[in-house]
């Protein structure tokens, strides 16, 4: 139930409009690889040409060697005749068909006769706790069930690859959790290889063994989640990945001020460039009530308070230094106390270390961290 994928120089375009572009991705045998990029970026459009739902103008397509699609060759195997499971946003189970026929819908559409005498349809049930719903209707069902069931009638038949389109964002938050852990629990178990897409960077966080991070119908960045994590590949990435808090430098001797001319001892090299842009984390931000008692390792600001958002343990707090604006995360046991009746405006600090910053050329790829 799993196979090697390559995809080489795929190319797919409506009209003018080149949605996936020279697309290059090998997905190794038993891969969970997240797609993850804004909406319009060709997510959908790539998992339809693996499927085979789409016809691309370029390139080529194999599962473990063998040729799916390939535009030179003119192979393009229909998609009932590749191994492939789907589960969809919209659950789309069939509304007069019962879970069980649901589930056994892609066996008997390969006339997979053994598997549907040997209980396959009960297991994909259970696998996914929903054996005791077989002779409901979808209907009957609430929203994370129906996924549940959508989810086993993708593996029923033990395809090569599971494509998943953004599976969760139906789901209200809860659910959301529950389903996003027994896809995660379901790949640990059976081991196999999957293209989830979707444009939540918590959700590839959590599932992907690497992310493939797209732009305009490229890979931006094909990286584990930890790499993207520790160093996203340009500012599109970290900005796309919650890396919010951005700084326009500009050297002044040995110094760098902002774009607001606000002095930064900092220390990074630059390889020569005399302006860059410096990305930080909000957790890697510190907020002070005032800038007393602040380590001399970190770069410490003065600022005013411009909004506090309760999020339970911590608080979303946004500061502006001048004409920058900054967003970081305050622990509740530490500042919840005076936040609660905190005013707009108040003056407070906050302190960085200058490690913490990455830092890019103003046009685009990494410099230095
Ligand atoms: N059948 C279609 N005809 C014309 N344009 C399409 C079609 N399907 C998708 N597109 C366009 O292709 C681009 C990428 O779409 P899609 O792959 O659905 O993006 P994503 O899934 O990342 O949101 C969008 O600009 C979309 O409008
Ligand atoms: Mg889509």
């Amino acid at each position: 139930m799993t196979a090697k994928i390559e995809i080489s120089g795929l190319t797919k375009q409506y009209g003018t409009n080149v949605v996936v572009d020279e697309l290059d991705l090998e997905i190794e045998s038993g891969e969970f690889l997240v797609l993850l990029g804004p909406s319009g970026c060709g997510k959908t459009t790539t998992l339809r040409c693996l499927a085979g739902l789409e016809t691309p103008e370029k390139g080529s397509i194999t599962f473990n060697g063998e040729s799916m699609f390939d535009a030179g060759g003119r192979v393009n195997v229909p998609p009932n005749k590749r191994s492939i499971g789907m589960v969809f946003q919209s659950y789309a189970l069939w509304p007069n068909m019962t879970v069980r026929k649901n589930i056994a819908y892609p066996l008997k559409a390969r006339k997979m006769k053994e598997a549907l005498a040997g209980g396959r349809v009960e297991e994909a049930a259970a696998m996914v706790d929903c054996g005791h719903l077989l002779d409901r209707f979808p209907a009957q069902l609430s929203g994370g069930q129906q996924q549940r069931i959508a989810v086993a009638r993708g593996m029923a038949a033990r395809p090569d690859l599971m494509l998943f389109d953004e599976p969760l964002s139906n789901l209200d938050a809860l659910l959301r959790d529950q389903v996003r852990t027994e896809i995660h629990r379901l790949h640990a178990e059976l081991g196999f290889g999957a293209v989830f897409v979707t444009h939540d960077h918590s959700e590839a966080f959590a599932l992907g063994d690497r992310l493939a991070i797209m732009k305009s119908g490229k890979i931006e960045q094909l990286a584990t989640p930890q790499d993207v994590f520790d160093q996203p590949v340009s500012e599109y990435v970290a900005d796309f990945i919650g890396m919010s808090n951005r700084l326009e430098l500009h050297r002044s001797g040995l110094e760098w001020i902002t774009a607001a001319g606000t002095e930064l001892p900092l220390k990074f090299d630059t390889k020569g460039a005399d302006a860059v842009a410096a990305r930080l984390w909000p957790d890697d931000i510190t907020l002070h009530s005032r800038s007393a008692d602040v380590s001399d390792r970190e770069v410490v600001l003065n600022a005013t308070l411009e909004s506090a958002e309760f999020g339970g343990r911590h608080y979303d707090v946004q500061v502006a230094a001048g004409p920058e604006t900054y967003r970081l995360r305050a622990s509740s046991a530490v500042h919840g106390e005076w936040l609660r009746t905190a005013t707009v405006g108040e003056p407070v600090a906050i302190s960085f270390r200058s490690e913490s910053l990455t830092i890019y050329p103003l046009d685009k790829a990494l410099v230095a961290a």
